[in-house]
């Protein structure tokens, strides 16, 4: 790209802003005149992402090399994209897939583009800090049993909280039935590179998984690895789903930057990796001195659903001072300049990642222990809703159509406060965290209905209905 873009050629191509000459100054301030030539479209010498032999295809073979697949692939939509092809790959029209309930939206959508039935696994779920875990080796091997036709199983390594189920056991007891297994890696690029981190998905015998390159490690935004073994998978129908979930002009600049961060972790990934790690087991110390607040860390191995902990995802539980986490976002953005990954009613979750410094951590502590000295007391956390406390998610509820035929049949809207009953033709997520609450195909229960008012009425934002203050919701005519 660099040379190309040094070796005064006229361009007679796409994109049209030739190079930045034609782009507006404003956004020209913003990103240099110097990335603005980087923005390229591709030709021979910069190779294709859809037909790789050249440039491209090398840097996919070191991205291969480093985290020991048989193929990895540059995704320039995300690992969002990366899982629409994972399912795909291995599930079309009516064939079951077998995942977990908390699986991120992105796994609903490749449910819906596939036609596949979705098999749900109940994740283990931990009321004191009322999150869910991951899904233990027994619901999956009995999930196997109940639907041993399944195409593929579909688990999730690590959480976003940073909680890894036992992958490895998981793995060998689908492989057992043939099974092949994908992995949403979303939050572990990085566990490669500490012994302190849970296992990688490969490692653990995973057929394919796709990583957010951009999300933990250097990558820029939109930028995630597909890597596969090509044992139980056909290679050919990889790509070709990897082709027709991305762009026929992917961005070469995002593309620099996946092997760039790949450079940037076969050459000082175990330093920065094990750095960060460090940065983050001292946050977590000293945030557990806090009073009021709680930060878990490996105590919790071994828990239902829990086989190892990232530590670098700090998740800091609030409840202990009466504040919901969407509050405790609120104070620390607004009055301390810190911003959360995330929050759910009892915590917020801190990323610590190569990026940062002790500095950063000492910043965060110090906010923290203003936060509670601050907040200490401020309410009665039985003032909670009683449905908060417990912890307690509503119960399952059943898949009468398949998503896809919810979401594309006769659909009309109705009030949700009346919609028990009714099979959803929407997905509702509150997000972040990302987790499905209702599914396109499900009947809604006056429980979901009580549980959705809850998180409301704490803050949390809805994402999925169109109705997005979920007044209504599109529901199977
Ligand atoms: C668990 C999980 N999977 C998949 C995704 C989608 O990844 P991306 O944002 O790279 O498309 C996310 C995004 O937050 C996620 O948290």
């Amino acid at each position: 790209m660099n040379s190309y873009a040094s070796d005064g050629v006229i361009p007679f191509h796409t994109p049209g802003h030739k190079m930045g000459k034609g782009i507006h100054p404003l956004f020209q301030e913003a990103v240099t005149a110097k990335a603005l030539k980087l923005d390229l479209a591709d030709m021979a010498e910069l190779d294709d992402l859809h037909e790789p032999h050249g440039p491209i295809k090398e840097a996919q073979d070191l991205a291969a090399d480093l985290y020991g697949a048989d193929y990895s692939y540059f995704m320039v939509n995300g690992t969002t994209g990366g899982i629409y092809s994972m399912i795909l790959t291995l599930a079309g029209p009516g064939d079951k897939l077998i995942i977990p309930r908390n699986s991120h939206r992105s796994i609903i959508g490749g449910i819906i583009l596939s036609g596949a039935i979705p098999v749900f696994m109940q994740p283990e779920v931990d009321n004191d800090l009322g999150l869910a875990m991951g899904v233990t080796p027994e619901t999956v091997a009995e999930s196997l049993k109940q639907h041993p036709d399944a195409k593929g199983v579909l688990l999730i390594n690590p959480t976003y909280y940073g909680v890894a189920t036992d992958l490895k056991k998981i793995v060998d007891i689908a492989h057992s039935q043939d099974i092949p297994v994908i992995v949403d890696e979303a939050h572990g690029p990085h566990l490669k590179f500490s012994p302190r981190l849970p296992m990688q998905a490969l490692d653990a015998g995973a057929d394919i998984v796709a990583q957010s390159t951009h999300k933990i490690i250097g990558a820029m935004t939109q930028c995630s690895l597909v890597h596969c073994r090509k044992d139980r998978i056909r290679v050919p129908r990889l790509k070709a789903m990897l082709q027709l979930v991305q762009s026929t002009s992917p961005n070469y600049i995002l593309m620099a930057s996946l092997d760039v961060a790949r450079m940037q972790m076969a050459t000082a990934g175990r330093t920065l990796i094990e750095r960060a790690v460090d940065l983050a087991n001292q946050a977590r110390r000293e945030i557990n001195k806090i009073p009021g607040l709680y930060c878990f860390g490996n105590e919790k191995a071994g828990n239902p659903g829990v086989f190892r902990i990232d530590p670098t995802k700090v998740t800091v539980t609030v409840k202990g001072l009466g504040i919901t986490g969407a509050e405790a976002e609120q104070i620390l953005r607004h009055q301390y300049k810190i911003q959360v990954e995330l929050a759910d009613i009892y915590n917020i979750l801190f990323l610590i990642t190569i990026g940062d410094s002790e500095q950063e951590v000492q910043a965060l502590v110090a906010a923290l222990k203003d936060l509670a000295a601050t907040h200490q007391g401020s309410h009665d956390v039985s003032a909670l809703p009683e449905i908060c406390q417990a912890g307690r998610y509503p119960a399952l509820p059943k898949q009468i159509i398949s998503p896809r035929d919810a979401l594309f049949g006769n659909t009309c809207r109705v009030p949700f406060a009346d919609a028990a009953g009714k099979i959803c033709a929407e997905i509702v997520t509150f997000y972040p965290p990302g987790i499905p609450i209702l599914c396109p195909g499900e009947r809604i229960t006056q429980e979901i209905i009580n549980y959705c008012h809850v998180l409301q009425n704490a803050g949390l934002h809805i994402s999925g209905p169109e109705d997005y203050l979920l007044k209504t919701i599109k529901v199977v005519d």
